[in-house]
C-alpha cells in the first residue's frame, strides 16, 4: 500500500518524508488556502521534497477553462498529478488529461457508480472520502469495498483506489485490508499509526534491563 501525505504544509512533508514513508502527497484548494501561500510556488516546492505523485486541485468548474488548469498545474512539475472533481467536465478533463500522458486524481467521490466513471474516464486515482461519509452517519468503509470489488472484476481498469479523507488509523488497517492501493493520510494520522503503549513500556524495560549490564555496544 502506498502512503500519500494530506497536506500542503511543506515543514510537514519534509519532516515526514524523512521517514521514507512518504510515496506522494495530496493537497485541495482548502489546504492550498491554509497554507497561505501561492499554489504554483508551494506545489513546486512540495514536487522537489517527494518524487512520487503529488496532486495539484483545479478550481474552474467548466471543461475549457478546467483542461487549462490542469496543463497550467501539469507544466509545474512532472510528478504533478492534476486533479479534478467528480463532475461530468471533471471528467471530460480527466480523459483528456489522461490522454495526454497526464497523471489525473479524480476527488470528491462518494459513490462506487461514480468510481467507475471515474476509471472508464482514465483516472490515475480516484478518491472516495471515507471519513466525510462516516461524518454523515454513513458506512464509508463499505464505499472502498465496494469500488476494490468492482474494479477486480475488469483488470483492464488501471485506475487505484487512493483513500481520502482518513480521521483515524482504523480506517487506513481497513483499506489495507480491503486492498486498497494508496491511502492519503493527515500528518497526525501517520504519527498515530506507530504508535502503541505497549511498545513503550517494552523499549523502557529492555534500556533499564541493559542499563543495568553497565556495557554499551559501541
Ligand atoms: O484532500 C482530500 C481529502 O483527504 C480531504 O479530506 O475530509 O479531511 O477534508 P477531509
Amino acid at each position: 500500500m502506498k502512503f500519500f501525505v494530506d497536506t500542503a504544509d511543506v515543514a510537514e512533508i519534509r519532516s515526514l518524508a524523512e521517514t521514507g514513508l512518504v510515496d506522494g502527497v495530496t493537497t485541495n484548494p482548502s489546504l492550498i488556502a491554509k497554507s497561505g501561500r501561492k499554489i504554483a510556488e508551494v506545489i513546486a516546492e512540495i514536487c522537489s521534497i517527494t518524487p512520487g505523485p503529488v496532486s495539484a486541485e483545479v478550481t474552474a468548474t467548466e471543461f475549457e477553462p478546467m483542461l487549462a488548469e490542469g496543463r497550467y498545474l501539469r507544466g509545474i512539475a512532472a510528478n504533478v498529478a492534476v486533479k479534478v472533481p467528480l463532475t461530468e467536465a471533471g471528467l471530460r478533463t480527466c480523459r483528456a488529461l489522461s490522454d495526454e500522458g497526464t497523471q489525473v486524481n479524480v476527488t470528491l467521490c462518494f459513490s462506487a457508480a461514480q468510481a467507475l466513471l471515474a476509471a472508464k474516464a482514465g483516472a490515475t486515482f480516484i478518491s472516495p472520502f471515507v471519513g466525510r461519509l462516516d461524518d454523515i452517519a454513513t458506512d464509508g468503509m463499505r464505499l472502498i469495498a465496494d469500488i476494490v470489488q468492482i474494479y477486480r472484476n475488469y483488470p483492464n481498469l488501471k485506475t487505484e483506489v487512493l483513500v481520502a479523507s482518513i480521521r483515524h488509523p482504523i480506517h487506513l488497517v481497513e483499506s489495507a485490508k480491503l486492498g486498497a492501493h494508496v491511502a492519503t493520510l493527515p500528518p497526525a494520522v501517520i504519527r498515530q499509526l506507530l504508535k502503541h503503549p505497549l511498545t513503550d513500556s517494552g523499549l523502557a524495560a529492555f534500556l533499564a534491563d541493559w542499563r543495568k549490564t553497565g556495557q554499551s555496544i559501541l
